[in-house]
């Protein structure tokens, strides 16, 4: 158990090629961002990007951006389109007032012990200390959807838990008080777990985890 060991800090440039390395280990083909991408996210926004780290060992990642409410009013909303393709290069606004959770990932070895919830409570709990900051958002993936791939994305989201079984990355932040906002079909083409679709979550201020 990583327990007291466990430090949340800030990912630094130089350890890109060992955050590129924890997420492919967490992440289905195609899915991680590479190191290149990483450190282009530290380059724009490095207050955003949280590491979890076990004796000086990264365990987990987190990143976040701000942005303006504008590129949420496209249609349809695309991971690419509202990422700069993962980079955040042109689409991190300093001042803006979403706070957007874009990912969250605890290596294989190291899930269970609360890693990604601790990460996801520091980026939130960060978000709304921020000044400007009026809403915390993010697209989760329904990844268990490919085992009802007949049923449109509300549907399964309605009955997952229900008629099917909970769907863990929903209920990651579900369980923690996130409430849903709404679904997209086509957000995310090569995401082929969620079918390519996303699900836009939000933690209110308010928001609080009630197992903790
Ligand atoms: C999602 C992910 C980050 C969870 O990390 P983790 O450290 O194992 O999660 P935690 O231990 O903090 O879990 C917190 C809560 O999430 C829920 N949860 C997590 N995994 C779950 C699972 N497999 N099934 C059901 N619920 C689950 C539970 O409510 C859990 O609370 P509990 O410990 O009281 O049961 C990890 O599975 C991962 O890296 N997945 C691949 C990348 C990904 O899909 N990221 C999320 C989308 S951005």
């Amino acid at each position: 158990m990583a327990g007291d060991r466990l430090i949340l800090r800030v990912a630094s440039l130089g350890e890109a090629d060992e955050l590129a390395q924890l997420e492919a280990a967490c992440w289905p083909a195609g899915l991680a961002a590479t190191a290149e991408q990483i450190a282009a996210r530290i380059t724009a926004y490095a207050d955003g990007q949280w590491v979890a780290s076990d004796r000086d060992r990264p365990v987990g990642y987190s990143s976040a951006q701000r942005i303006t409410f504008a590129p949420l009013d496209q249609r349809p909303l695309r991971y690419d389109a509202l990422t700069d393709a993962d980079r955040f290069t042109r689409t991190h606004v300093p001042t803006g007032p979403v706070y957007q959770l874009v990912g969250v990932s605890v290596h294989p070895e190291a899930r269970g012990q609360r890693i990604g919830r601790q990460l996801i409570d520091h980026q939130v709990t960060r978000a709304w200390s921020l000044p400007g900051v009026q809403r915390v958002l993010g697209f989760t993936r329904p990844t268990g959807r490919q085992a009802a791939p007949e049923l449109p994305l509300d549907d399964y989201v309605r009955t997952q838990g229900d008629r099917l079984p909970t769907d863990a990355v929903l209920e990651f932040h579900l369980a923690a008080g996130a409430v849903i906002v709404s679904m997209h079909e086509e957000f995310r083409e090569i995401d082929e777990e969620c079918l390519g679709a996303g699900v836009l979550i939000e933690y209110l201020p308010d928001s609080s985890d009630p197992k903790s």
